[in-house]
């Protein structure tokens, strides 16, 4: 193998050996599958380092992660896990996650993630995503709710969640882990720093992605976004509900 090959393999298997290490703090558990099939992939990882289907090929960078990751890595206090990280992230394929033209410019240019497992990721799979989720400064992510599990843990910087219609957001900073169980709503917040976190999405991971707006009183609005084979999001669906249906969506 190439020696850009081994140092791939070794980041691959260190960064998903910690992703199978890694426990929520606040909400539910890892299901036995998804512990399962971490684990096993580390395994498989360890004995084979051919397992991957993945290659050193260097994507084109975007401009904004360029700009944010040098400092989100470089405050990163844990020196293993920033070494796993940033030795990944030099193969990863960055992208922006909605497109400027279908929602707000600043929200859409706020956003990027690379899978490291999933369909667009140097290992490909269909069953689970795991990978990097960058938000710049001032992203107020709405309201939403999908059928995926949704698991963050802070890898650098800060990031506010709030988990329910009108509870409190709580702030996560470095190390700290939160679980969003299916069809829960939650909303996300950066302040004046930009924040990197290790996602991993599993369960119905294609499903409808329903963001909330509050029209007035206990009107509300919900917008479904839904992944086109292209990649990009579409906003596919519109429907006006009382406050009263998103009762069961609540944490
Ligand atoms: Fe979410």
């Amino acid at each position: 193998m190439h020696k850009n090959d081994i140092d791939l393999h070794t980041s691959l298997r260190d960064f998903v050996n910690f992703a199978a290490t890694l426990q929520p703090s606040n909400a539910g558990t890892f299901h036995a599958d998804e512990q399962t099939l971490l684990e096993t992939m580390c395994a498989t990882l360890s004995k084979h380092p051919s397992a991957f289907d993945g290659n050193s090929t260097s994507h084109p960078s975007l401009a904004i992660v360029e700009t944010y990751l040098p400092q989100l890595l470089g405050t990163m206090s844990d020196p293993t896990t920033r070494s796993t990280v940033e030795s990944l992230t030099r193969h990863l394929n960055w992208y922006q996650i909605y497109d400027k033209a279908t929602i707000d410019q600043s929200l859409a240019e706020g956003m990027f993630a690379a899978h490291v497992l999933g369909t667009r990721g140097l290992i490909k799979s269909t069953s689970l995503f795991l990978g990097l989720f960058l938000l710049g400064p001032g992203v107020h992510y709405p309201l939403h709710y999908h059928a995926a599990q949704e698991f963050y843990h802070v890898l650098s910087g800060e990031i506010a969640i709030q988990q329910g219609l009108r509870n409190e957001f709580k702030t996560l900073s470095e190390g700290m882990t939160s679980m969003t169980l299916p069809n829960r709503i939650h909303a996300l917040e950066t302040r004046d720093h930009p924040c990197l976190i290790m996602f991993l999405w599993t369960g119905d991971i294609s499903g409808k992605n329903w963001w909330l707006s509050h029209l007035e009183e206990d009107l509300w609005q919900k917008d479904c976004w839904e992944r086109q084979n292209s990649g990009v999001w579409m906003n596919t669906e519109r429907v006006t509900l009382r406050e009263s249906d998103l009762a069961t969506l609540e944490t």
